[in-house]
């Protein structure tokens, strides 16, 4: 397998700066919040300022998804709003940058036209940031010339993939909900058919386990005690034919004052026997596996190159089952996929009733210019994938509210993430399963651990009362 990143950057924070304020927005996966705190980094590092709108910004950086044709929708209309947001203000135009999958699948096309933007930056080019940027909102420049609606700006199009993109964010630009995320990979060797990632992240390679362990480390360093690890598909992780993601899991749990290790995502295929072994073994590995299933129907699942079928996919269950204590599930799911019969979509809700998962991520199908399945006719009527949508979502919601309603009264372990948006005064907690809780009348550090009583719930979230120790 391949390798992105052999070293770990020097993260020594530099001197607050007063240069250029930028913006920076993102859109689409957990892999884009990564890339963002990346950006941010490697622009801090060059004597930016980072602000948090658009209207004190001098250039806006759109981290953009491409997976459906909505989530492109609305970057473009993301756009026009903020020109118009500025120009309502009195405020001369900022330069607006478009990076992630977006600036990979379109590149220079977003450059031209009504909504042209100033920067396209593709996924592994954020290095060229701070030279790019410089040239449009450096000493002395305030925002672009150019109006809107003309082509001939200046700026430029910097995509394709290189081996040597070497992102780290400095430790105190991680989020958020108590867990620090760490790509481990980038990109992806699996051909889904309906699927545009492989386009626009390109083939998979490495992260070295040494850089992983050495930016854990730094995290913990730095107070954090929990990381998600992330990829496209964490679980194909596989340095050199001498480690796989089993091996890699083994050396993060041995790093000392590390609590909680959470991945996303899992591909079915990849759910070997021996690493969910290793789950159910390492106390520090959450029981909590996001293994999108995708479809319940076999003919489905080979038309979308799943490598799997449903029976393939309920025995890795129920091996989990076996050998993870406590473990839940998480999904996603495309209904309407080309040539989807109803039968096809009963065995979905059939697959969704028998695993009853947690949570699950349900989408109608969208067609991707380019991708495998974009040569099927797109032939399940737009109303059939909203009822079938609609259907999925009301099953789930069935199952879950049997669920929820059964945990009410139960004792849990669970970490506090900070204060809950609502109401006043009141702290959320996630489990290790990823179950959110909300509870009032406590005032703890982030970073605890409580035992609660669950008391009730609405949503996907619990409320509960601290138990006394
Ligand atoms: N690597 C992950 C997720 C990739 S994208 C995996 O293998 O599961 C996140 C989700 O978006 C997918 O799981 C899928 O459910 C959905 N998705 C991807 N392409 C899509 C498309 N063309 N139309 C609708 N949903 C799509
Ligand atoms: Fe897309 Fe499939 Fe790769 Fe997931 S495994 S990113 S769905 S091609
Ligand atoms: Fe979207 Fe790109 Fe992630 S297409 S889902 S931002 S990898």
């Amino acid at each position: 397998m391949a390798t992105f990143q052999n070293s770990l950057p020097d993260l020594t924070k530099p001197a607050p700066a007063g240069g250029p304020a930028i913006y920076v927005e993102t859109y689409g996966c957990q892999m884009n919040v990564y890339d963002s705190q990346a950006i941010s980094g490697v622009l801090e590092g060059a004597g930016y300022r980072l602000v948090d709108n658009e209207l004190v910004a001098d250039a806006v950086l759109l981290n953009t998804c491409s997976v459906r044709e909505h989530a492109e929708h609305k970057v473009i209309s993301r756009v026009g709003e903020i020109r118009h947001r500025r120009l309502d203000a009195d405020l001369p135009p900022a330069v607006i940058g478009i990076c992630g999958c977006m600036a990979e699948r379109l590149g220079d096309d977003l450059r031209k036209g009504p909504r042209a933007v100033d920067l396209v930056v593709g996924v592994d080019n954020y290095d060229a940031l701070p030279r790019l940027l410089g040239a449009l909102v450096g000493p002395g420049i305030v925002g672009t010339t150019a109006k809107p609606g003309t082509t001939a700006k200046p700026g430029a199009t910097v995509t394709g993939h290189r081996q040597d993109a070497h992102y780290v964010a400095p430790p105190d630009l991680y989020p958020t909900n108590g867990s620090h995320l760490v790509t481990i990979h980038k990109g992806c060797d699996y051909k889904c058919t309906y699927c545009i990632v492989p386009m626009t992240r390109g083939p998979q390679s490495e992260k070295a386990p040494e850089v992983i362990l050495a930016e854990i480390g730094q995290i913990v360093a730095g107070g954090g005690r929990e990381v998600t690890l992330l990829g496209q598909n964490v679980t194909a992780y596989r340095w050199q034919d001498s480690l796989d993601f089993a091996g890699l899991l083994e050396q993060v749990a041995a790093i000392d004052g590390l609590e909680r290790i959470r991945f996303l995502t899992g591909h079915p295929r990849d759910m070997h026997r021996h690493l969910m072994d290793a789950i159910g073994r390492l106390d520090k590995v959450c029981p909590w596996l996001h293994v999108p299933a995708q479809s319940g129907s076999d003919a489905v699942l080979r038309r979308m190159k799943r490598l799997y079928t449903a029976a393939e996919y309920l025995d890795m269950v129920e091996y989990a089952q076996r050998v993870v204590p406590g473990v839940t599930f998480s999904s996603d799911f495309i209904v309407g996929f080309p040539g989807e019969t109803d039968a096809d979509f009963r065995a979905t809700l059939d697959l969704v009733r028998r695993v009853k998962y947690d949570q699950i991520f349900s989408f109608k199908y969208s067609e991707r210019p380019g991708v495998p399945a974009a040569k099927l006719a797109d032939d399940v009527p737009l109303e059939a994938k909203k009822d079938r949508l609609a259907e999925l979502m009301d099953v789930q919601q069935e199952i879950w509210t049997a669920a929820a309603n059964a945990h009410v009264g139960a004792v849990v372990t669970a970490v506090c993430e900070g204060a809950a948006r609502r109401p006043a005064g009141a702290i959320r907690l996630r489990t290790a399963n990823n179950r959110k809780i909300v509870v009032t009348g406590m005032d703890v550090a982030p970073g605890a651990a409580l035992t609660v009583r669950l008391t009730g719930w609405e949503g996907t979230t619990f409320f509960g009362e601290p138990v006394p120790a």
